[in-house]
């Protein structure tokens, strides 16, 4: 859709999405674009994560989900992944005091496996220090793959189904949710995209089934609280169907 940066921010629709899922894409051409390195996009866009986090509670918005680092994205140069690593770390360390003061509940998804020690020490201490927050439940998706989560629930379950606690025949649509990372959260309303790609890029697979997409050409670090209020407002006039016919 169509941006008009300089309209005023509409209010909290009723009816808006209550929970959105981001994949902050573009980080490295906005910085290709100004003559610098690649990492310098990833800083640029990590500094935009408060604002949106912060344009929540009006917009009426209780669950955000951020896509920052996929299970694919180890394919990047190692100089790339290093500095990406860096920053997650630094990130965490230097936004655990504001994120906690302003009510914010981190979660992680993703396999945490492949990722160093004092990276998951970090990631494990946020999740802990916000643990009793709820006006905004903040998901970063951090070596986030959906395929990969599917396959690592599904090995979960199958242990389950080995070890006799599950009877096969009861596993339907309800079960599979209940191993998956984001077993707590409610499925997206509205997944946008940033960077003008309209792909999801291995996001979000099983829990985006019925969601609204929303693919705008905004790079990750020009995106505003003004363009999120815009995108929230026009979710508000949707029909979503869920495969019925309205009377
Ligand atoms: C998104 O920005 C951030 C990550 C994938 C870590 P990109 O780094 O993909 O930016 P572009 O798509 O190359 O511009
Ligand atoms: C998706 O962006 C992953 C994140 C935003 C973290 P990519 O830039 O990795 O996706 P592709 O490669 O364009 O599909
Ligand atoms: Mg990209």
């Amino acid at each position: 859709m169509k941006l008009n940066p300089k309209a005023p921010a509409p209010q909290a629709p009723i009816g808006g999405p209550r929970h959105v899922a981001i994949i902050m894409d573009g980080n490295g051409r906005w910085a290709t674009q100004r003559g610098r390195p690649r990492l310098f996009g990833h800083h640029s866009g990590a500094k935009r994560v408060r604002e949106i986090v912060e344009a929540c509670p009006d917009t009426g918005v209780e669950y955000l989900t951020i896509f920052a680092f996929s299970t694919e994205n180890w394919k990047r140069t190692q100089v790339e992944v290093a500095g990406l690593m860096s920053l997650f770390r630094r990130y965490i360390s230097k936004e655990t005091r504001s994120l906690s003061e302003f009510g914010v509940r981190v979660r992680f998804i993703g396999d945490r496996v492949r990722l160093d020690d004092k990276l998951t020490k970090l990631m494990n201490d946020l999740e802990a220090a916000t643990a009793h927050n709820t006006r905004v439940h903040l998901t970063i998706a951090l070596n986030y793959g959906g395929r990969d989560e599917v396959a690592r629930a599904t090995q979960r379950l199958a242990m389950d189904v080995a070890s006799g606690q599950l009877d096969p025949l009861k596993v339907d649509e309800e079960t599979l949710p209940r191993y998956l990372d984001t077993y707590v959260l409610p499925d997206p309303d509205l997944v946008i995209r940033t960077s003008g790609e309209a792909r999801i890029s291995n996001f979000l697979l099983w829990q985006s089934a019925y969601a609204e997409y929303e693919f705008i050409d905004t790079l990750w670090p020009d995106f505003t609280k003004e363009e999120f209020h815009t995108l929230c407002a026009a979710y508000g006039g949707r029909d979503r169907r869920f495969g019925a016919v309205k009377t």
